[in-house]
């Protein structure tokens, strides 16, 4: 016992990059966040992943000092956020969801001037205001005013900017919301860049794929509150033993659904990615004579039944009753993650 408490007194548990306590925010009637736990260890990229108004941009604010949490405490590198704001945010780069950037100035004017900001001298920020131009794929911008851009381009520079000082832990706001697929995926492949190269990430993201595909660990944030916090990979390792099936089947698919449902109620049924097709998941391998039979009964023709496998979306389903769809009304088509 002794030495136990001898040896956690000389040689501490090195601390979380970031650690968030019982973190709550209202605002008014609105509970935004609800006590949430959890913590990030340096060099993991870890996802928040939940739909529009889930708590997601005040959980970050408030973990970045942007907005000060009714109750909770939030520590970045072992430094208490509330009581030594500076050190803790010397620590971190932060991209909001909104561009904070100045629209007169070029794109080059508006990184060395947020290096400025991090006492940055002159000579270093401008080489590194040209440097991160290239990684970012705006050089030939860099001379344009920023007011000029695509919605696109602005969050590339806006992300530039994020990490202007090199910082070792790096905060994320829907990083490929709202923009076009080529963009995306140029800040996708740099975001994995970065957390390859060592920089922990914390990415708040309405997108299952982007979290799927992006983020080692991933909570799920709904109505303010975590309802789940686990690697992808024991995530999906939990939807191995789901079923699925898609039949594609002619005719009004919602009408199909609805009756299936209602003739078994132990499947789980419902509207497949792609048009036309019904989706039929189970805990137990999915019987497809008597759907078809039930099918054809109401006078549609099922051209195709095939099993998939389950996804990060099944999960995110089973586990908080939201549809992925409606998660993500303005998903990209499958396959433009890549
Ligand atoms: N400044 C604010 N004033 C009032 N309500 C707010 C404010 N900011 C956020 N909210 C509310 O808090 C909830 C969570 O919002 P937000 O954190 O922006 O969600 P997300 O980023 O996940 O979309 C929403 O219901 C939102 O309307
Ligand atoms: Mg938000």
């Amino acid at each position: 016992m002794l030495a136990q408490l001898t040896s956690s007194v000389t040689d501490p548990s090195p601390a979380y990059a970031i650690e968030a306590r019982g973190l709550t925010k209202a605002f008014g009637p609105v509970q935004a966040v609800a006590c949430i736990d959890f913590e990030v260890s340096e060099g993991e990229l870890f996802g928040f992943l939940g739909p529009n108004g889930a708590g997601k941009t005040t959980t970050i604010n408030m973990l970045t000092g942007l907005a000060r949490p009714d109750t909770g405490h939030v520590s970045i590198a072992g430094r208490d956020c509330l009581r030594d704001p500076k050190a803790a945010q010397g620590l971190m780069g932060i991209v909001p969801d909104e561009s904070n950037l100045y629209p007169e100035l070029t794109g080059l004017e508006n990184l060395a001037f947020c290096g400025a900001l991090y006492g940055m001298p002159k000579r270093a920020r401008e080489a590194r205001a040209k440097e991160l131009v290239a990684l970012f794929g705006l050089e030939e911008a860099g001379h344009r005013r920023f007011g000029g851009y695509s919605k696109g381009m602005k969050r590339r520079l806006t992300i530039a900017a994020g990490i202007v000082h090199d910082p070792p832990i790096l905060f994320l706001d829907e990083p490929t919301t709202g923009i076009d697929v080529a963009s995306a995926r140029h800040i996708r492949r740099l975001i994995g860049r970065l957390n390859a190269d060592g920089t922990t990430i914390f990415l708040t993201t309405h997108y299952i794929e982007e979290a799927e595909r992006l983020c080692g660990r991933i909570a799920f944030i709904v109505k303010g509150k975590i309802v789940r916090t686990d690697s992808v990979e024991a995530l999906l390792q939990r939807a191995d033993n789901r079923h699925v099936v898609v039949l594609s089947v002619s005719g009004d698919t919602a009408a199909h659904s609805k009756a299936i449902g209602t003739a078994f109620p132990d499947l789980r049924v419902g509207r497949a990615r792609e048009p036309g097709a019904v989706r039929i998941e189970a805990g137990v391998p999915v019987q497809v004579g008597p759907l078809i039979r039930l099918l054809e009964e109401r006078g549609a023709e099922v051209f195709e039944a095939r099993r998939a496998r389950p996804s990060l979306e099944d999960v995110f389903v089973e586990i908080t009753g939201i549809e992925g769809a409606a998660l993500a009304q303005d998903r990209e088509r499958p396959g433009s993650m890549r």
